[in-house]
């Protein structure tokens, strides 16, 4: 097969038993258990054993004691800087030459930390120099409350079921880009730091994991403006998108948006009324410019409100969707591992014919 098709949509580039994102019926499971059934049933910590181990009852091991490089504060360049180097602290071997139960460890260590080092950075982008201790942190039961204790040395129960709601409903989504970035890196053969390390890069830009950051300012205009359906208008007449809405596979309502949106009403969420107004002009509108294609409200639209309620400040949001991916992605680097095939698509090259030095300015 020799077509091309920009941003390799629908071509199939790996099998997986992991998640089933069911776009037609706005169903998403994980290793065919219905995410509905797991909020609110389980934590995180356990959803991590479901998706990595194929077991509710192996959960995401403890994060370990480590002193982190200095960091900077912007969470998203911390976690890809430090996940890469924990790599070499710990002297990770690589994925060709290590087992698969050595894998699964490195990958256990590496989640923990990785949720641990975006507390610290968070910390940090707060203002607060002193960390955390060890044993305050030991004391949550899970690794929502752990998170929150080593964020802000406490941890309030609304916001520990925001941040457990919101992780679990993205925990794995299939072959997005940056569990293709994953893939694709432990296809080499390079250690998992290096493979997890290389999702967080693509996970940072906002067409992936960064939307949230756009949803709540984009609530507070609306809110100031009064006007929804001129909103909507103005901003799609200047060929602007509507962050939020629109997804690759989904072409029904998305589950995890059907979720969110019932946690932020549950836990109160200040913004809900203007989010329910707002999307209820949106998807009338761009139905109305795309019949062509469902253009539904995704998962980061209600997102951005259950991370709101958790007191989340909106440019913590990809590293947030980092914290939750760990688990899918360390899925998908045990699974590329047991296949043992390098990715190496092809490139179709339509530049200049072989031409002389003279016509590039020598
Ligand atoms: N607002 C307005 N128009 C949108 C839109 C949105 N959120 N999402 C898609 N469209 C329009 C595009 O402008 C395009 O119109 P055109 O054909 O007239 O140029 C058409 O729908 C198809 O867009 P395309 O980028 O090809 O769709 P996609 O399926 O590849 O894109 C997203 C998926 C998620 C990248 C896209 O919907 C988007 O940018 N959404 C906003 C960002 C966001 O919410 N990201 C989080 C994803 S979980």
């Amino acid at each position: 097969m020799n077509e091309f098709r920009p941003g390799l949509e629908g071509i199939v580039a790996v099998e997986t038993e992991i998640a089933e994102p069911d776009s037609e019926g706005g169903v998403l499971r994980y290793r065919g258990v219905d995410i509905e059934e797991l909020v609110g049933q389980y934590p995180y910590e356990n959803v991590w054993g479901l998706l990595v181990d194929d077991d509710l009852g192996s959960v995401m091991p403890d994060p370990e004691p480590y002193e982190p490089a200095p960091l900077t504060g912007n969470a998203p360049a911390d976690l890809q800087a430090e996940t890469a180097r924990l790599a070499g602290e710990w002297k990770l071997g690589k994925l060709n030459e290590i087992s698969d139960e050595q894998a699964r460890e490195d990958l256990g260590r590496l989640s923990s930390q990785m949720m641990g080092i975006v507390a610290r950075s968070a910390r940090l982008a707060d203002g607060a120099a002193d960390p955390i201790p060890d044993d305050v942190v030991a004391g949550g039961r899970t690794a929502a409350e752990k998170f929150l204790l080593r964020w802000r040395g406490e941890a309030d129960p609304r916001h520990v079921k925001a941040i457990d709601t919101y992780w679990i409903c993205t925990a794995e989504h299939g072959l997005n880009a940056s569990t293709f970035s994953a893939r694709i890196t432990a296809s080499t053969g390079a250690d998992c730091g290096a493979a997890l390390s290389s999702a967080v890069g693509a996970l940072s830009g906002p067409l992936h994991g960064g939307a949230p950051a756009y949803v709540k300012p984009m609530l507070e205009e609306v809110a100031a403006m009064g006007d929804p359906e001129t909103w909507v208008r103005d901003r799609l007449d200047a060929g602007k998108r509507i962050m939020g809405f629109g997804h690759r596979v989904y072409r029904a309502e998305d589950p995890r948006s059907r979720i969110l949106k019932r946690t932020a009403r549950e836990l109160g969420s200040p913004q809900i009324e203007i989010a329910e107004r707002l999307e209820e002009v949106a998807l009338a509108e761009l139905e109305r410019r795309h019949p062509e294609r469902p253009l539904k409200t995704n998962v980061e639209y209600y997102s951005a409100l259950v991370l709101d309620v958790a007191q989340i400040p909106p440019p913590l949001a990809p590293a947030m969707f980092a914290c939750s991916r760990v688990a899918g992605w360390s899925a998908h680097i045990l699974e590329q591992k047991r296949t043992g095939r390098l990715f190496r698509p092809a490139a179709r090259y339509v530049g200049p014919a072989s031409r002389s030095l003279e016509s590039v300015g020598a």
